[in-house]
């Protein structure tokens, strides 16, 4: 047994500042939208200033009842104002506040909905290329860590990519647009809104790094939570079975206190930065209303653009205080944004390309063109395999599974493989799936390698040579006739061609039974199926596929007569003619094969007649 420090790799822990990659994700995300988003954006803008503006018009209206006096100077109207009534000032009112809202609404529905899409697209993105990364991504990595980027990260970033953040945006322009209109109503209160901005800023930027940190950790911790749920529920038979249930809820209620208390703590810093900030924002407010009383009695200002500059520092208290809570907000989006960013830039499996639909540049190679899987010329018999020199590692830092292993398979040869648990029965097969990249050798199929980068057929092509039955039936949450062709959209008649073939149901059972079978929902992972009736699936769905190669792991645990009888009937009846390999376990399924291939150790110790190999097998190995 190899033993690696550790086989799960650590979840990815991010410091310090964003990466690169993350703006070029984010700009890649928005690029197909941005005249829509310019567009929208400059709608926003032009209605945050029609709705501020009404307090610069207020303070004119203000102004133009002004009697000038030696205490109190007047401000002369601009031009386009001046002579009207106040019913008009009223009608202008009215209109601008119309106006606004109207652009405000465009600006908020559209920025959403754009925005809505472009995060949608980075999580299309990272899903096409999460299915396409190594299986050793999948070794490393549990269920459930992979599910947390999928589920709460994706929605950290959605709940505020996808609608907030145009009220975040919206804020931004809140801002602009108070610069503009306290200039206009008195450059004097300028000096202030910076020095209050500066200091929200400063707080900010204090409480930045601890915030960011904060927030990192409960996304590690969440998921760390979740792993372990997910795992626990997928082995619960053999919780229940071994009674250590209380082990898994101790250590799940561990896992959860300590992300709960991490959001307690991060909870803590984020009351203590909202405090630093009403703070400071109500210090500044008082120092503004005693200079403003200074400001008047010096004469230094009109009364109308003292209650304008007034009004609006009583405005951007509101909005600092929010612009900088929202960036918060907009900061855990980014923290989810850049978990599912690192899953998007991983290296993809050797030989697998992009589709062509991939809209991302993310240097992963691409297809070029809309090309479905190659169909090969389907050959009614098997096809050779030439195994040559092959040695495979599951991970550089773990030893050789399989080393200089030389096996070469005649078309529609039976060859069974033998060998102690752990002797790489299992690896072979991986190998010649191409599952895990190999490191010295080849392996051809009918006379072609598969494209791993140096040349060959196209990787999915390659795969469909080979049909598999794997150890432990692989079944799906769905009908039994999506289990049998998820993809392609096959006749009922040839379904239950195949189901008669491999004996689903008693000979005698009629077509609507199958029919009515076709349409049984099957639970995950086929629970609702006994092992063999899983097995019997498998092996309908193999004939569907009709590849010349049956590659068969026969299951060590399911050794009933019932089981012995199908794989037996598999390898002589459903399956004659094409090239079998079969990992066997039972002597019955080894002595009709044509050659035996005996593994010690990941080489090849034996080749040849079952009656030679066997032999020798019997005698040292009896733990088949
Ligand atoms: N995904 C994996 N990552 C790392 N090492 C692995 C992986 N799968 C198997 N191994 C290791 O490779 C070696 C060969 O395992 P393999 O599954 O090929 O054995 P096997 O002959 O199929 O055994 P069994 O009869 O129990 O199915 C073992 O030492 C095992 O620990
Ligand atoms: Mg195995």
């Amino acid at each position: 047994m190899n033993s690696p420090r550790s086989f799960t790799a650590k979840e990815t822990r991010f410091q310090g500042r964003y990466q690169k990659s993350l703006l070029n994700t984010l700009f890649q995300a928005y690029r197909p939208a941005i005249v829509g988003t310019l567009f929208f954006m400059s709608a926003g803008f032009l209605g945050r200033i029609a709705l501020l503006g009404n307090a610069n018009l207020i303070g004119y209206w203000a102004d133009s009842y002004c009697v000038a006096s030696s205490e109190i100077k007047c401000r002369a109207l601009p031009q386009f104002l001046q002579g009207l009534t106040s019913s008009d000032f009223l009608y202008l009112l009215s209109a601008t506040t119309l106006l606004g809202f109207i652009l405000t609404i465009c600006f908020r529905v559209g920025v959403s909905r754009l925005s809505a899409h472009a995060v949608s697209r980075v999580y299309d993105e990272t899903t096409v290329r999460t299915s396409r990364l190594p299986m050793s991504f999948f070794d490393q990595n549990p269920a459930g860590r992979v599910m947390t980027r999928f589920s709460s990260d994706y929605n950290n970033v959605f709940r505020i990519f996808g609608g907030p953040l145009a009220e975040f945006i919206g804020l931004i322009f809140d801002m602009l647009a108070m610069t503009i209109l306290i200039t206009i109503a008195s450059p004097w209160f300028l000096l202030f809104w910076f020095l209050q901005a500066g200091l929200n800023f400063g707080v900010y930027r204090f409480f930045l790094p601890s915030l960011r940190h904060a927030r990192r950790e409960t996304a590690l911790r969440r998921s760390a939570g979740i792993s372990h749920f997910a795992e626990s529920v997928n082995g619960a038979s053999t919780i229940r079975a071994f009674d250590r249930r209380l082990i898994f809820e101790e250590r799940f209620a561990k896992l959860n206190d300590d992300y709960l208390s991490q959001r307690q703590h991060s909870t803590g810093i984020f009351v203590r930065f909202s405090f630093a900030m009403s703070a400071t924002t109500a210090a500044m407010f008082l120092l503004t209303g005693l200079i403003s009383i200074w400001l008047v009695h010096t004469g230094r200002l009109s009364v109308g653009s003292i209650g304008v500059a007034f009004a609006y520092m009583g405005l951007s208290a509101n909005i600092l205080q929010s612009f900088f809570e929202w960036l918060g907000q907009f900061e855990e989006a980014m923290t989810g944004l850049e978990r599912m960013n690192e899953y998007m830039r991983l290296p993809l499996e050797q030989g697998a390309k992009l589709p062509f639909t991939a809209k991302f540049k993310t240097g992963h190679p691409q297809e070029t063109s809309y090309s479905p899987t190659q169909i090969l010329s389907k050959k009614q018999y098997g096809a050779p395999i030439d195994i040559d020199n092959l040695s495979m590692r599951y991970r550089d830092d773990l030893p050789l599974v399989l080393e200089k292993v030389n096996i070469n398979i005649k078309s529609g040869e039976r060859i069974a493989v033998i060998g102690k648990t752990g002797s790489g029965k299992t690896s072979l097969i991986q190998s010649l799936f191409r599952l895990y990249p190999i490191e010295h050798g080849s392996i051809k199929v009918d006379g072609v390698e598969a494209d791993t980068g140096q040349g060959g057929i196209d990787l999915n092509a390659y795969r469909s040579l080979i049909a598999y039955i794997p150890q432990d039936a692989t079944l799906f949450l769905g009908t039994l006739r999506y289990n049998l062709c998820a993809t392609e959209n096959l006749p009922d008649a040839k379904l239950i061609e195949s189901l008669r073939r491999v004996q689903f149901l008693p000979t005698e059972a009629t077509d609507a039974e199958y029919l009515h079978w076709l349409n049984y929902q099957i639970e995950e992972r086929g629970h609702n199926l006994s092992i063999g009736e899983r097995q019997l699936v498998c092996m309908a769905r193999c004939l569907l596929q009709d590849a010349p190669v049956v590659v068969l792991d026969e299951a060590t645990s399911s050794v009933d007569p019932r089981s012995e009888e199908i794989i037996t009937r598999a390898t002589e009846e459903f399956f004659i003619g094409k090239t079998q390999i079969i990992i066997a376990h039972r002597l019955s399924t080894i002595r009709s094969c044509d050659r035996v291939v005996w593994l010690q150790n990941g080489r090849v110790h034996r080749l040849g007649p079952p009656s030679q190999v066997l032999k020798e097998f019997e005698s040292t190995e009896l733990t088949i």
